[in-house]
């Protein structure tokens, strides 16, 4: 059972790509479900069929599916909506603000996520493939069940010992601003299913994650932070996809934008040092359906296995909280120079120049200074 995640900056081509990914796996005779956590219907557009929100059948071996996560959603979030909107309208703040407020960005994406975790929990596809939101905020609020984690530990103790003497003394009206146990159980029954979803996407013996980019400055920096935080989350990115690259050609306006785009590839590859980095060309139309998408595929991947596990050596740690640990495999301390240029670490190693975008914990210290280890650059920061 594979799990592969795509995700991007908004428009690069991830649907495309996850869609591009499943006919070939399935093509390749594997039981293939093809997921989008998008309300958009992009992956309709894309296979040029009408997609359910259960998995429907698209060819042999090839199954999509738009997930609609409004039931979760109630689910695990219903209660805590309205004990913070109760909260909120106590403090006098109601309407669109206040529903603003309640339901954090990303959360929608998230409960799809669920339903990735149910059917890879069920077996009943040997891979899924994921068209993920646009940014990796979505993985981002897996780490959710440790900051809850770290509510629930602290509250309920302290929730049950004061609940008995705070409500009488509170009063009737600040009393029933107190979580009681349905709000306290909903948080708790959060926690879990987000840690069982976090666990799935973490396990590097199923889940991968492909960051897709065009060859452009703005989106690079983008993936550049991007591809730093989900590593930093122990996400496994085993795959990068350079979408729309221009051919070169010989009218002037071809030939600028191909040499342009060229630059930033080159910048792409020193970006994400140690993972494949495969690239799809412009093409002269929209790939739609799925021959055109596994004719994409076939520029994407070649002779290689789509979905085959590449062992990756996490690239980032934090280690507590000043020092950042880098993967160098077979660097030489006397090949490495560290410098700084606004928020990213700048490592050349034997000449090579390597980018790597800043956590933002780090983004505001001052570099103290770095050793060499067992394949690893260890950089302290000043606390
Ligand atoms: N290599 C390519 N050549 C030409 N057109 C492409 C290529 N890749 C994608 N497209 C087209 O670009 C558009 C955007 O692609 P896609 O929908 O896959 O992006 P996305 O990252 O999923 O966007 P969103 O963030 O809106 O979900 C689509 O119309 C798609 O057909
Ligand atoms: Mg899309």
């Amino acid at each position: 059972m594979r799990v592969v995640l795509f995700t991007g900056k908004g428009g690069v081509g991830k649907t495309t790509s996850a869609a591009a990914t499943a006919v070939r796996a399935a093509r390749a005779g594997s039981d293939t479900l093809v997921v989008s956590t998008d309300r958009a219907h992009s992956l309709a557009d894309a296979l040029g069929l009408p997609v359910g929100a259960g998995p429907t059948p698209v060819e042999t071996g090839l199954w999509a599916q738009q997930v609609d996560s409004q039931a979760r959603f109630e689910e695990y979030w219903g209660t805590l909506r309205d004990y913070l909107t109760m909260l909120l309208k106590h403090g006098g703040l109601t309407g669109v603000a206040a529903e603003e407020l309640v339901v954090p960005p990303g959360l929608d994406d998230l409960f799809a996520l669920f339903a990735v975790h149910a059917e890879a929990r069920s077996g009943r596809f040997d891979t899924l493939v994921v068209d993920c939101a646009p940014t990796a905020e979505t993985l981002r609020l897996l780490t959710l069940p440790d900051v809850l984690g770290w509510y629930t530990d602290r509250l309920i103790p302290v929730h049950r010992r004061l609940s008995g003497v705070a409500r009488p003394v509170l009063g009737r009206d600040l009393g029933a601003l107190l979580p009681d146990d349905g709000v306290l159980a909903a948080v708790s029954r959060l926690r879990h299913a987000l840690a069982d979803v976090r666990d799935l996407l973490i396990d590097p013996a199923t889940t991968a994650v492909r960051l897709v980019l065009t060859p452009e400055a703005v989106v690079l920096a983008e993936a550049r932070r991007t591809f730093t935080a989900l590593a930093l989350y122990g996400f496994v990115v085993d795959g990068v996809v350079v979408n729309r690259v221009i051919p070169d050609g010989d009218d002037p306006w071809r030939a600028g934008w191909a040499a342009a785009q060229q630059a930033r590839l080159a910048e792409a590859r020193d970006s994400f040092a140690g993972v494949p980095l495969r690239t799809v060309p412009y093409l002269p139309s929209e790939p739609v359906g799925p021959d055109a998408l596994a004719a994409l595929a076939d520029a994407l991947y070649g002779d290689e296995d789509p979905i085959a596990a590449v062992p990756v050596e996490p690239p980032l740690r934090l280690v507590g909280d000043a020092v950042l640990s880098v993967a160098l495999p077979l660097a030489d301390r006397s090949d490495v120079v560290l410098s700084r240029v606004a928020d990213d670490l700048v490592l050349t190693v034997a000449g090579r120049r390597r980018l790597l975008a800043l956590p933002e914990v780090l983004k505001r210290r001052t570099v103290a200074g770095a050793s060499l280890q067992d394949g690893r650059l260890e950089v302290r920061f000043l606390e």
